[in-house]
């Protein structure tokens, strides 16, 4: 048996922040980093409220600590918060979410005498209707996916107006986060009808749009289906679950700090390339993986003729993308230091193998396959 749940309300479109007029007479709590804060959003997502008295925890930063979330349960105590608002990119919703958890057991609160909104101002995450929220344990270096579906956000505001902000680095990095979530849920051991259905639109919306939004910001048709390409990914892979790029990806990026799409969109074609598994066709028969890659670029309207040109095409595709977004194609074209990548190897290795997205993965994994694999994303040598 298997679950897709669309429990998430989901309001989207331009003027969608319209909603927030409905919530009255609330001590509100609103999540956002320093950035956003400098912006004026919270004074604009606090304009929309009704009679509402508004604390705002501005202390989120990129890949939230344990201690930012510690200290966003204090503030939440301190204003006795009976509605959260979460406005800022996967971090400060994952932070909120967590938060939101944490003083709802601490205090005892029932979960029905609790609003909590997540609005998104990056297109990459999902995190606003998906039961995970990743907090970086940053002594160790290590990012660990929460899992429960207590952390859901009952209602999500889907404006693309708040995405407009976004720099082109960042519109690439989470819009990339996008579609490694479409692309690595379409293949999982978990993938159903549903999340099938939702992977192919999202992997659609992101070649049609994406770059709009990275090289126009103002394209308010381009951020819009953006974010709703960004939210039924997060829908698919919450039902599916996700798969090898994003375990490399946590572990490289809780290590190197570098941004969570950034390192998916440089691991994606390399993981295609393995998942498809095409130097192995057993008597003539592909990989389901590969088939699926095969209908994507079928969807995608690619040549697909055979298994292996639609694989093909699929991967170039992904890499052209990548080019047009100044995406670097390796760590040492990013500039990272590949002695400390040679270093931290072993680390990097048991720190994919023992994160829960790889038990998903269609193509089960060994730890040499992910030496390999961190070496062609390094581009240089690391044994
Ligand atoms: N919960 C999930 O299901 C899930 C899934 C994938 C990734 N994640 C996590 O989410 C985090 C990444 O989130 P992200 O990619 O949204 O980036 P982010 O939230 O870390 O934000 C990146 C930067 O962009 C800025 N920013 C955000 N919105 C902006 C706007 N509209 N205008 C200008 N600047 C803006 C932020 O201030 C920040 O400096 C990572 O920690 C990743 O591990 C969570
Ligand atoms: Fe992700």
């Amino acid at each position: 048996m298997q679950e897709f749940s669309f429990s998430t309300r989901i309001f989207f479109g331009e003027g969608a922040l319209e909603r927030l007029r409905r919530v009255e007479d609330r001590r509100v709590l609103i999540v956002t980093d320093r950035f956003m804060a400098e912006l004026g959003v919270p004074d604009r997502v606090a304009s929309h409220l009704t009679r509402c008295t508004v604390t705002v925890f501005d202390g989120v930063v990129p890949d939230p600590p344990i201690e930012v979330v510690t200290a966003g349960v204090q503030k939440f105590k301190e204003c006795q918060a009976e509605t959260v608002i979460a406005v800022g990119g996967g971090s400060t919703i994952d932070a909120a979410k967590a938060i939101r958890a944490i003083a709802k057991q601490a205090l005892q609160i029932e979960t029905d005498k609790m609003e909590c909104f997540a609005v998104p101002t990056t297109s990459g995450t999902g995190s606003e209707v998906t039961d995970y929220a990743v907090i970086t344990d940053k002594a160790k270096g290590l990012k660990y996916p929460l899992d429960s579906q207590a952390l859901r956000p009952p209602v999500a505001i889907l404006d693309p107006e708040l995405t407009v902000s976004a720099p082109p680095a960042v519109t690439a990095d989470a819009g990339m986060d996008v579609l490694t979530h479409a692309l690595e849920a379409y293949v999982s051991t978990g993938a159903n009808d549903f999340s099938d259905a939702m992977c192919e639109k999202a992997v659609s919306l992101v070649f049609r749009f994406l770059p709009l939004a990275f090289q126009e910001g103002t394209d308010l048709l381009a951020r819009e289906k953006m974010h709703n390409a960004s939210c039924m990914a997060g829908l698919a892979f919450n039902s599916a679950g996700l798969g090898l790029n994003h375990s490399m990806a946590h572990a490289i990026g809780g290590k190197l700090h570098i941004a969570h799409g950034r390192i998916n969109a440089m691991l994606l074609p390399k993981i295609l390339t393995f998942n498809a598994d095409l130097t192995n066709v057993q008597k003539g028969e592909h990989t389901l993986a590969a088939k699926k890659y095969q209908r994507i670029a079928k969807v995608l309207d690619l040549p697909a003729s055979s298994v292996r040109l639609g694989v093909n095409n699929l991967i170039r595709e992904v890499e052209r993308l990548n080019r047009t977004l100044k995406i670097p194609a390796t760590l040492k074209e990013y500039g990272a230091d590949l002695g400390e990548v040679r270093t931290l190897r072993e680390e990097l290795i048991a720190a994919a193998m023992s994160d829960v997205t790889i038990t998903t993965n269609p193509r089960p994994v060994e730890e040499g396959q992910i030496g390999k694999l961190l070496a062609q994303v390094a581009g240089g040598p690391i044994a």
